[in-house]
Parts: C-alpha cells; structure tokens; sequence
C-alpha cells in the first residue's frame, strides 16, 4: 500500500487544536496575541466554528458571519489553516425557547430544559430543517476559503433521546427491519417471554427507565436505532456541506471506549472520509502503571486506526496539561505530553491536536487545559512543551501519510459489549468485556506484535491471526467467515462466552459455541460457572507443567476433536479441558475456556503468534513499540512509557530525529522515545 497524505496543503502533520475565538471578540488584542504564539507554538491549524451557532446566528435568520472571515483570513496571512465545524453540537437560547421540539426526552420521558450541549433530538424536523439552513450559510460562506482543510461535522455525538417523535422513527425502523411482520419481531425478540408479545409495531416503546426493559433484543436495537438515526443526522449535515466542495474530506469526533459506549463507531466511520477522536487518557492515576495508561490510549488509538486502514487518523483533541472533568484533575508530569503526541503518530495519526488554544476565561471550561493559559504568555511550562512537540513533529514530518500494516487483529466489537454488558448471566460486575479484550491486546503489545482492533463486521481475512475473546454474539453469517477464514488457513483464537447468542440475542441451539463453531474449534460447551471474588481455579498446562490461576469465569467444555493443551487442576472440573486447539481446513482454533491474567498466558500468546508465522520481539526490555510503513521504508517507534531507565538491543537504522546512524545498542531514560528509520526491500 501507498502512502497517504491527508492534507496537501500541510508538509506533515498537522498540529493545532480547538480555537473558540467567538469567547474573545472583545478582545482584539489577545486576538492578535494569540495567532503570534501559535505560531511560536508551530501551530499550523485549528479547528473552529464548533460552538459558534448564536454568533453566526444570534437571532433567528439574522447571519453574521464577517467576523469569522475576518478571523480566518488572518489565520491564514500566517500560515495557519482550519478545520471548520457545523455548529450543531450546542444550540442557541432562542432556539430553544421557540422550538422545544430540538430539545431531548430523558429515558423517563422528561423533556430536558435548555443548557449545556449535545442533548438535541436527532428525529426533530424542525431542528434537522434549523441544522441544514445554518450548515448551508456556513459552507456557501466559508467551504472554499484556501485556508479550510476539512469539515468537522457537530462535535462528539452520544446519547439517546426518548421523545414520541423518535420513538415513531423507532418504530418505523423495526417495521422495515421485521418487513412490517409483527410476528418475526415477537419470535426474534422472544415476546412470549413474561406474555410480553405485541400486536402491532405502534405498541412498541423504546427502553424507557420505568418501561419495557426485560427484552433483551429491544434495548439492542434500540442502541442499533440510535446509531442508526445519530449517523442519518450526520449525514445530513454531511449532504448538506459536501456540494459546496466535494473534495473537502468529513469528519466528526468520536471519542474514547473506556467512558463511551453510546453507538457503535463501526457503523459510523462508514460515512465518513477520515477518522478523528479525542484522546483524553488519565494519566498518573492511582489504580494502573504509566506505561498501562499509555497502552489503554493506544488501544483507542489502534481501534480508530483500524476503521480506515488505507489512510492516516486524527487526534482531533488531547489536553495540554490536563482535563477539568476527571475525578482528580491532574497534570501531565514534564514530557508526557511529548510522548503521547509521539504516541498517537506512532499508531497511525497525522495529526496532533489539542482542546483548546486558548483558556476560555469563566464558565464551565476556565480550568482546562490549554495551550494558551490565562497568563498570555510563551512561558508557561505547558506552552513551552507543545512548543517543543510542534519543532519536534517539524523534524519527522517525512512520517505523515505512513501506514500500519499489522498482521494480527484483536475483536473489541460495540454489539458483543452491549449484549454483554446486558446479559444477565455471569456476575453483575465482572463481565468486564472491555479489560479483556484490553487485556489480550496489551499482552500482545508486550510481545512486541501491534494487533489492529477491529469489530466483528469487519474482513478479517488479511490477518494471519485474530483474537476474538469473549465473542459472545455470532450470526450465522459471522460463524461462516470464522469457518472459512480457518478453513483457508487462518489462526482464529477465543475464549469462554463466545458463540452463545445469534444477533437477536436469541440462544444457539445445539451447544456452544453455535453458528457451526463447535465443529471449527472442536470443543462444545456446556456450563459457565462465575466466581466469587475468592474462587480460584488453576490450568495446569500440559506442554510445560506450569500452573495459572483462574479468575471469575471457568467453563465446563467436552473436546470432541481439540486437542486439550491445559487442564483445570480443582474443583468439579478438575482434569477437564481448559485450553484446547483444534487444526481445522488449513487453520487453527484455539479455545480457552476461562479466564486467566493475561500475563499467565504470555507463553500461550506467544506460540500462538509464531505459529501465526507473525514474529515476536525480543528486544523491547518494557519499551512501547509501533511500526508505520512509507513506500520503501519502515519507521519504527520505541517509546519509554515507565518510569525507569530502559536497554534496547539490535537496533538498525537511522534515528530520525538527529538523521544519524543508530549504534546497535541505547538507552531510552523515562519519557524518551528513538524514531528508526530502515529500508525495506
Ligand atoms: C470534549 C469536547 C470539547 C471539550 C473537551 C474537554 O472532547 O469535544 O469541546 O469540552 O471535551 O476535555
Ligand atoms: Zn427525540
């Protein structure tokens, strides 16, 4: 694969961030100020207009859009470009008060009063016909300014509204859906269940909080309705900005899977040309190590990567300094926030961006971060480490347009984490889909191997291995191509819980897990036992004679064609399969029936992957390790995410930041990182 720019009007990255200059037209001066240290900062873009409706529109139908212009021309006099908003995500006051209808219905069915942003109804005409009108007055003024890079559809979009108007569109959604046969609805759904069948599609409610929530297939649907009617609301405002120029790539802001779980990112990223998210990781908290919350960021940042794979990402946001809605508010310890710029390039981003520029001075985002602090000034700590960022990307700007081209993928899938997390089974708070996937995919970092993190939609046949724990909802159509994909010589590896329910969460009948997998993986199970907090069990592994301990879940499973790798050492299980491979077609199914640390399968993990033909490293001594691949070249990146001195060993290439010889051995202290370049044949 080529390489891909994102922006030909940028030399490399892009560094710069949310600028909210509408906070400062009384202010000509810090105006002024502001663009002189940007580009101290070299800053060469900033993402403007995403809060700015009741300033292009402070009455209804009175447009005022001279002050933006004049804002955006001196942007660009000095060199620095915009990524432009529609202004969707916060509406005005006289909006509001005039058409109620835009505001959402909590899930009792409360309508919200105005305030604060992003709670609109995604259903409401009026407000999709109020949407359209300013998206349309914006891009007939600004779409071909030379100094706009891309549009920035609304910001962060999320949450459900539960109003009559969408519980219509709901409704029409599953009439389609069910080809307007309320029967195929009551038997997917399992309406006979607690006498709960309907009678027609009017009967329907969405998940109200004091309603209908014991059917399980209707709270998924719902989340798929609401991902469905989120993305029809942004593709409108896309139909909407396109025409005015059609070579101007979209993008909205996704954000990040540990706090967001809303709608499934998957389906979204389908309608748009670039992926951008924004990366807030808590850094220096006191319930994981340093280098655990680097590793939980690059795994937002391999999932995003993952949803378009011929292109680069963007971190459209990330906090210099820190955020002002954590539980603790804290700050970036000295050169963190260096290397987790590094990082994001590392995993595949063109650009560094941060939220904000400039501190706004009161309301409820006076204390966030910023490049710009309240003080004004280039002397600050935090402006003077983005500084340093932005000389920094200035000096590996020939990285911009790299791909990945990962030959192991991790499964994290929206749906199995709805279905999951909704499932009434296992125990209440150890479900835990996400760590474990996160868990998985951080071990195999370890290794040295970058996995992609893909859904379960996704092809996954270019992988030579692919790690699906907790696979909980299989179709019959998903079952099929993890068939083919192991009968064509694939490596597909899972765990208990996986194959359980179809896509209406409906059992599998005939044994776990269904959709043909028993025969692929050559196990069927048959009972899933949850652990107190103080159950254990143990694997006692047959290759080595090592012991690993069992946490949480423990399936009871029968090898019918598997060859069992390790055995349960306790309890009534004891002696039975616990691992299990199974040579099918070409490929191989590995099963593991209950969950370990995944530390305690470092050794499994990692014969797996070089039974995959995919090699490990053995060089990394704890460092953090991304490679990206120009046309002839590759660039490797090591970073020092811990807190001590770390020994890197066979290195080759040239280190890109000083265009020097690398010598086979270095030392990387706390927060340094070696950007290698070698030449591929
Ligand atoms: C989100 C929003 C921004 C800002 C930041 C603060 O990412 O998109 O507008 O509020 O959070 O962290
Ligand atoms: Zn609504």
């Amino acid at each position: 694969m080529t390489r891909k720019k994102l922006f030909s009007q940028l030399k490399g990255f892009a560094h710069g961030g949310d600028y909210n200059p509408e906070q400062w037209l009384e202010y000509p001066d810090i105006l002024e100020q502001d663009i002189a240290l940007m580009k101290k900062a070299s800053i060469n873009c900033v993402s403007l207009g995403i809060f700015s409706w009741s300033f292009y529109e402070p009455e209804e139908n009175l447009f005022q859009f001279d002050w933006m212009e004049q804002i955006i021309d001196r942007l660009y006099e000095n060199g620095i470009y915009v990524v432009l908003a529609t202004p969707s995500g916060a509406r005005p006051a006289w909006l509001d008060a005039k058409y109620p209808e835009a505001m959402r219905v909590d899930s009792y069915g409360v309508r919200n009063h105005h305030g604060n942003r992003h709670n609109h109804c995604m259903s409401s005409e009026k407000y999709r016909e109020l949407v359209r009108r300013i998206d349309t007055r914006v891009a007939e003024r600004f779409a071909n300014h030379p100094a706009v890079l891309m549009w920035h559809i609304s910001n962060e979009f999320g949450g459900y509204c539960y109003c009559d108007k969408c519980k219509e569109r709901f409704q029409s959604y599953l009439r389609k859906k069910f080809d307007n046969r309320i029967e195929l609805l009551n038997h997917a759904w399992w309406t006979g269940f607690w006498s709960h069948r309907y009678n027609s599609f009017e009967q329907i409610e969405p998940p109200y909080s004091n309603g209908e929530t014991s059917i399980l297939a209707l709270n998924i649907e719902w989340r798929r309705f609401s991902t469905w009617n989120a993305t029809d609301f942004m593709k409108m405002e896309i139909d909407t900005v396109k025409p005015f120029r059609p070579e101007l790539p979209v993008t909205t802001n996704f954000m990040m899977m540990q706090v967001f779980d809303d709608y499934d990112y998957q389906k979204m990223a389908l309608s748009l040309d670039v992926i951008s998210w924004d990366s807030y990781p808590l850094f220096h908290n006191d319930f994981e190590s340093l280098e655990d919350t680097f590793l939980l960021n690059a795994f937002n940042h391999s999932m995003f990567r993952a949803m378009k794979q011929d292109r680069p990402f963007m971190m459209m946001e990330s906090a210099p300094g820190l955020v002002n809605w954590a539980a603790v508010n804290k700050y970036r310890r000295p050169g963190i926030h260096e290397l987790a710029g590094i990082q994001a390039v590392a995993c595949g981003s063109d650009t560094v961006q941060y939220f904000q520029i400039r501190k706004g001075r009161g309301a409820f985002e006076q204390y966030h971060g910023a490049v710009i602090d309240h003080a004004g000034t280039d002397t600050t700590r935090i402006f003077k480490e983005v500084a340093g960022l932005g000389q920094g990307l200035n000096r590996i700007s020939e990285v911009s347009g790299s791909l990945h081209r990962n030959k192991v993928a991790v499964i994290f899938d929206t749906e199995c984490r709805w279905a999951i997390d909704d499932a009434k089974a296992l125990s209440e708070k150890n479900k835990k889909y996400m760590d474990t996937c996160v868990g998985i995919w951080k071990e195999l970092m370890k290794l040295g191997v970058e996995a992609d993190v893909i859904g379960k939609d996704n092809d996954f046949s270019s992988y030579k291995a692919v790690f699906a724990p907790m696979l909980y909802m299989v179709s019959d159509e998903l079952g099929d191509r993890i068939r083919q994909y192991v009968k064509n010589g694939g490596h597909f590896w899972t765990t208990y819980f996986t194959g359980y329910v179809d896509e209406n969460l409906l059992c599998h009948l005939g044994g776990f897990p269904g959709a043909g997998l028993t025969e692929v993986f050559g196990i069927i199970s048959e009972e899933i036992d949850a652990f107190y907090p103080s159950d254990r069990n143990h694997v006692h592994w047959n290759a080595d004679g090592n012991c690993s301990e069992v946490v949480d879940y423990a399936e009871y499973i029968h090898a019918t064609t598997a060859e069992v790798l390790g055995i349960y050492t306790d309890d009534y299980v004891k002696d039975q399969p616990a691992v299990t491979v199974n040579h099918y077609g070409a490929g191989i199914a590995y099963y593991v029936a209950c969950r370990m640390e995944p530390r305690d399968m470092h050794r499994f993990l990692e014969q797996v992957c070089t039974d995959a033909g995919v090699p490990v490293k053995k060089n990394l001594d704890g460092i953090e390790y991304h490679v990206r691949y120009g046309n002839d070249c590759a660039y490797e990146f090591y970073l020092n995410t811990g807190n001590s001195d770390r020994q890197l060993s066979d290195l080759d290439g040239i280190d890109l930041k000083n265009s020097q010889k690398v010598s086979k051995t270095m030392t990387l202290k706390p927060r340094e990182y070696l950007i290698l370049k070698k030449g591929i044949g």
